[in-house]
């Protein structure tokens, strides 16, 4: 093992771990871990109804975190589940490290943990055997799964009910058990659709930590709306809505976009909607001296003062120059 690098993971939240340094199980050496490559081409979805749910979709990935942003019925899990090999695309080819997944799905999925949206468990399972269930059906040799189970419920923060039958956790603990089962074949595709869907807000820190640590020579694919949990982890973010590509970029070009087209004053509450009337309102604050409207608009409105963009000002802007064409 001498001179040698090892892959590792290091838990950055000090509950994730009692402040330690885990390592990955399955350590390979740097030099014998291959660079990763996923490329979407002109990728089309079509459903029975003629409805295309994707469209002339195209993005190429390397290592890191890619947030996909976009509306309620965009597209985002329709891509997944071709990215995951559980769909097959209508038109265009996915290929990883420059093999066709529709030919050859066994190669991605050797290598990939994906957590569905409506992802389900077995209720009379416990977490500690619904685990050992699914890394027994993923090929994993099983004194080797049994550690990295250890390690995994420990990440998840459910060390403590691993017992516990499935069926009386909570939401956001069995969203907790899913994100624990995409990582137990320590993906090199690692795509998680909604994962913070149910999360406390505690609970949502430290997933967001957990993707900015596990990334390095793995390909991280995040779906949301939720855009702050791409603001802190997402090293490229992807906009798409009406099943197209609206933007991908690094979060700071975002921002560059909008910068000095965000505006923000204090208005009465009676007033808040002619405002909405002639301005394009990204976020509202009641507070005790009126509302706080923040607005993207060319010219700076009577009274407003500029502010820093946030992604999130970013994200409504793109959005809606795709669909009118026009900036704010
Ligand atoms: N099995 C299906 N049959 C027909 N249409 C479908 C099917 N699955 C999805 N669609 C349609 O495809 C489009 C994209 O849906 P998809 O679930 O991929 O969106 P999404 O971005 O994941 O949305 P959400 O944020 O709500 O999860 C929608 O118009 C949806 O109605
Ligand atoms: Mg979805």
């Amino acid at each position: 093992m001498s001179g040698a690098h090892y892959v590792t993971v290091t838990i950055r939240h000090r509950s994730w771990n009692q402040g330690g340094r885990i390592s990955v199980w399955g350590f390979k050496p740097l030099s014998e871990v291959p660079r990763v490559k996923l490329s979407i081409e002109n990728v089309g979805k079509r459903y029975s109804g003629n409805v295309w749910a994707l469209r002339r979709f195209s993005l190429e990935l390397k290592p890191g975190v890619l947030g996909l942003l976009g509306p309620n019925g965009a597209g985002k899990t329709t891509l997944m589940n071709i990215l995951a090999t559980i769909t097959r695309a209508s038109e265009g080819t996915v290929t990883w490290n420059g093999v066709d997944v529709a030919k050859d799905p066994n190669a991605l999925r050797a290598v990939l943990g994906y957590l569905p949206q409506d992802f389900g468990v077995y209720p009379n399972l416990s977490a500690q055997e619904f685990l050992e269930y699914l890394a027994a059906v993923k090929g994993l040799d099983a004194t080797a799964a049994r550690r990295r189970i250890d390690q995994l419920l420990n990440v998840v923060n459910l060390a403590d009910v691993r017992g516990r039958p499935l069926g009386g956790f909570s939401g956001g603990m069995k969203q907790r058990v899913g994100i624990a089962q995409a990582l137990l074949n320590d993906p090199r595709l690692l795509i998680v659709d909604e994962p913070t869907a149910g999360l406390d807000p505690e609970e949502r820190v430290r997933f967001r930590n957990l993707l900015s640590d596990l990334s390095g020579e793995r390909i991280v694919i995040l779906s949301t709306h939720i855009v702050s949990d791409v603001e802190a982890t997402a090293t490229d973010i992807a906009l798409i809505s009406n099943g197209a590509l609206v933007a991908h970029a690094s979060p700071e070009d975002l921002l560059q976009r909008v910068d000095g087209r965000v505006w923000e004053w204090v208005i009465p509450s009676a007033d808040l909607n002619a405002v909405k009337q002639v301005y394009r309102v990204s976020n509202t604050a009641r507070r005790s001296d009126g509302v706080h409207v923040r607005v993207l608009s060319e010219e700076p409105p009577q009274g407003a003062r500029p502010v820093a963009p946030t992604l999130e000002d970013a994200y409504l802007d793109a959005l809606s120059v795709y669909r009118t064409g026009v900036a704010a």
